[in-house]
């Protein structure tokens, strides 16, 4: 067996190298020639309470510095950047599998990896040989199901280690039979996470092998809910923490952690948030308060800022842009003023603090300060564009303040142009009460109407906004005396 890695620096062999994984789904490798690595990966108990469960969720490189460092190590990744190119990739598993003598794993698709998008690698690490290593069938990555929806479970012909009747699938004609992965220890196979394969070990010894598992960023990955079942069963919340190997991770599709230098895993934390210093200057006509302008995995940018309006001004004649818009009215009375209808005439809406408003792009809008006493207005306004860059057709709409005053709890989900949805709801909390540390798969912006909210290390009062882009890590808790209310936005991003 050549030592692929090697060869990787000739630019015309990689061309090569690709092209023979696409079309065969397969690709033989030496990947693991350091003695020390083995003898680790040797001793280590798969039956140790610390080691047993991450083996079982293959999460290893979670617990073990060993595969961590291999898994992402050159021997791997000059081969895997090839392989699954940009926008890069992720590590999500990592299993020890051990064969005793005549134990067999028969011919199977690999559940949470039944898709296009995701490269498995196997590496014999003890007892590899041809008589127990892994075998694949070439070509079946581009049959149009996955082996299970043709031999179930129970059927003989899965455990057939020729594979004779696997082989007279029609989709298959001109396949010659399966390719068993490696002989040596040390030695492997990258495979596409379709394709058909088995071991079965017919040595008269043990066999260890490590799997190592990558996804292509944006290709979600879901632990399986059922090894039975066909069509397959996908655990609906319990999902596998992954860390990026190259490129940038999407969040949205999966959770991501990075591993710390001491072996620790982190979310990335939350860290956008605007204290606001809105002053109560009747003499000024309108005085605009920035707080901030990101980019975030679902947002093509998003940006929030505070106003302050003087009575009976208006900061612009009525306008309509591409983006889309919220405001939140903070303090005194306002009239919106928005497009009712596609005739363009603009309706008049008396405002009162806690009311919100949204408007699609192209719907006229403004706001006029309607106080008779002299008093300012102050408004949040959260502006966006999705990142997907498509839209769709909506409507504005207001919430009145009504729908979370008191104890009401204000939740609801609304299409929105460049989202599959706007969910709003707002929150009271207790002196003391919160909630726990977590990440979300959408981006969600924090409104505090009144009391004081805290997020990680950060404190907010009325008319503060916290972000947290889709992934990042946060919590909230009242760390006040006095009650705490606050408006939630979740942005979902539109789906693909
Ligand atoms: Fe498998
Ligand atoms: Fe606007
Ligand atoms: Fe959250």
């Amino acid at each position: 067996m050549s030592d692929i890695a090697q060869s990787q620096s000739h630019d015309p062999l990689r061309l090569t190298l690709r092209e023979q994984f696409l079309k065969i789904g397969s690709l033989p490798a030496r990947i693991l020639a350091d003695e020390t690595a083995l003898a680790h990966l040797r001793a280590l108990s798969i039956e140790d309470p610390s080691i047993e469960q991450a083996n079982a969720r293959k999460a290893l490189w979670q617990v073990d510095d060993c595969i961590y460092r291999l898994a992402t190590s050159n021997a791997i990744t000059t081969i895997l950047d090839d392989l699954l190119g940009e926008p890069g990739y992720y590590l999500w598993g990592a299993q020890l599998v051990d064969r005793s003598p005549g134990e067999n794993h028969g011919w199977h698709t690999d559940i949470e990896t039944a898709r296009e998008g995701f490269v498995s690698v196997w590496i014999g690490i003890d007892g590899a040989s041809e008589e127990t290593s892994v075998s694949v069938i070439n070509g079946s990555h581009e049959v149009s199901a996955p082996l299970q929806a043709f031999w179930p479970s129970e059927h003989a012909a899965r455990l057939d280690p020729a594979a004779r009747e696997i082989l007279l699938h029609p989709e298959l004609s001109g396949v010659s039979g399966p390719t068993i992965a490696t002989c040596a220890n040390g030695e492997g196979i990258f495979f596409d996470g379709r394709i058909w394969h088995g071991s079965f070990n017919r040595a008269d010894r043990a066999r260890r092998a490590l799997l190592l598992q990558y996804g292509k960023h944006g290709t979600p990955v879901r632990h399986t809910a059922s090894f039975d079942a066909f069509p397959f069963q996908y655990h609906p919340s319990d999902n596998p923490l992954t860390t990026p190997v190259k490129g940038d991770p999407d969040p949205v599709a999966n959770k991501t952690v990075i591993r710390q230098p001491d072996g620790a895993l982190a979310y990335p934390a939350a860290k956008v948030c605007a204290r606001p210093e809105l002053a109560e200057e009747a003499e000024k006509a309108w005085e605009m308060y920035p707080y901030f302008r990101i980019e975030t995995p679902i947002m093509k940018w998003f940006s929030c800022h505070a106003s302050v309006l003087g009575a009976s001004y208006m900061p612009h004649t009525p306008h309509e842009h591409k983006d889309e818009e919220v405001l939140v009215l903070l303090s005194g009375e306002a009239a919106i003023f928005a497009e009712a209808d596609s005739s363009g005439a603009l309706r008049v809406n008396k405002a009162i603090p806690g009311d919100v408003f949204y408007y699609p792009p192209g719907m006229q809008h403004t706001i006029s300060n309607l106080s008779a006493s002299g008093a300012s207005l102050r408004y949040v306004m959260l502006k966006w564009a999705g990142r997907s860059g498509r839209t769709q057709k909506v409507d504005g709409f207001k919430i009145p303040a009504r729908a979370h005053d008191g104890e009401k709890r204000l939740s609801i989900d609304r299409p929105s142009s460049g989202l599959d949805k706007l969910h709003i709801h707002s929150t009271t909390l207790a002196p003391g009460k919160g909630y726990g540390r977590h990440i979300d798969r959408y981006d969600t912006a924090i409104l505090v109407l009144s009391g004081e909210l805290s997020m990680l290390d950060n404190k907010l009062g009325p008319g503060g906004v916290f972000y947290t882009r889709a992934g990042e890590l946060h919590d909230t808790r009242n760390t006040s005396a006095a009650p705490c209310h606050y408006l939630v936005f979740e942005f979902h991003a539109m789906a693909n």
